[in-house]
């Protein structure tokens, strides 16, 4: 089938356009690497259901749990402002941990018009109740602002991170790394002082096995189950039959799920288990 041509427009960065996706959200697309940061049939509507809701994010954050959040590729901060306007609608306090080597410049992430598609979303009539909803958007917009002013102000120097308050109940801890080689001190400091640990969440969000073979090593995907909780999930768009053999070596339990309308017909939703004898379901 042929690729559907989708409008697209120039950023200040020569070989990174911003693509209008099938649900009306933005994401962008590297020339070079002839990559997206999204699948084109909707950037929103994967971020929300590949990561947010697969993850069981939605489901703590809505049950009042306070949550913890690794995100491997962070690029546009998608979905970072998604499961923190859920965090500051319900008012539960999260601390999202993102890892990215390449941190976009804020004058290009200013154009990521993320409320405008919420307010436009059209294509789920569950979903656009939420996305709706006042609180979430008034949460939306202030995280928007909040997350281009970190990208002003970040450090630009690979190597550095920083923990930054971005909103009353939002903690973001920046890892500005290469994810293959990763100092995670700061990590560990702050989890230290967390009351129980470990990550609940894993949103593996790199660009493609194909792309970028390195994040996908069976030491990176083991390095991300050493820091979930037992019971928390590891979630991508990606379902390699390699990636989840490798997954299931390590003691991941491997589902694959539904994808979003229209996009990739199956997404991948691993869980580390909660106790040592758990069976995959
Ligand atoms: C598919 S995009 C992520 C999209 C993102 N989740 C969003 O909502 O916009 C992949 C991201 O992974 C980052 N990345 C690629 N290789 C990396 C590495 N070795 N370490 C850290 N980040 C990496 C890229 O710079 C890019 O921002």
């Amino acid at each position: 089938m042929a690729i559907p041509t989708r409008p697209s427009m120039p950023t200040s960065i020569t070989g990174l356009n911003w693509l209008t996706t099938d649900d009306g959200s933005r994401t962008l697309h590297d020339q070079r690497l002839n990559e997206s940061y999204h699948s084109g049939c909707g950037a929103l509507a994967e971020s929300w259901l590949v990561y947010v809701l697969n993850s069981g994010v939605a489901e703590r954050l809505r049950g009042g749990q306070a949550t913890r959040v690794l995100e491997y590729g962070l690029g546009t901060g998608t979905s970072f402002l998604l499961t923190a306007a859920l965090a500051e609608m319900h008012g539960v306090d999260l601390l999202y941990v993102g890892i990215e080597n390449n941190l976009l410049p804020a004058e290009v992430v200013a154009d990521l018009e993320l409320l405008h598609a919420i307010k436009n979303f059209h294509a789920d009539q569950l979903w656009r109740e939420r996305f709706q909803d006042v609180r979430f958007q008034r949460s939306l917009s202030l995280l928007q602002e909040g997350w281009v002013s970190v990208l002003q102000q970040a450090c630009g120097s690979l190597s550095s991170t920083e923990l930054v308050q971005v909103a009353p109940h939002t903690r973001l801890v920046l890892l500005q790394q290469d994810a293959c080689t990763l100092d995670t001190s700061l990590l560990r400091t702050v989890l230290d002082f967390e009351p129980l640990g470990g990550i609940h969440a894993v949103y593996f969000d790199p660009f493609s096995p194909e792309v970028n073979p390195n994040l996908w090593q069976p030491r990176v995907l083991q390095n991300a189950y050493s820091w979930l909780e037992p019971g928390g999930s590891f979630t991508s768009y990606c379902v390699k039959s390699s990636v989840r053999k490798d997954l299931e070596r390590i003691g991941y339990l491997v589902r694959r799920v539904p994808g979003p309308t229209g996009g990739k017909r199956q997404v991948l939703l691993a869980r580390k288990p909660s106790s040592p004898d758990s069976q995959a379901t």
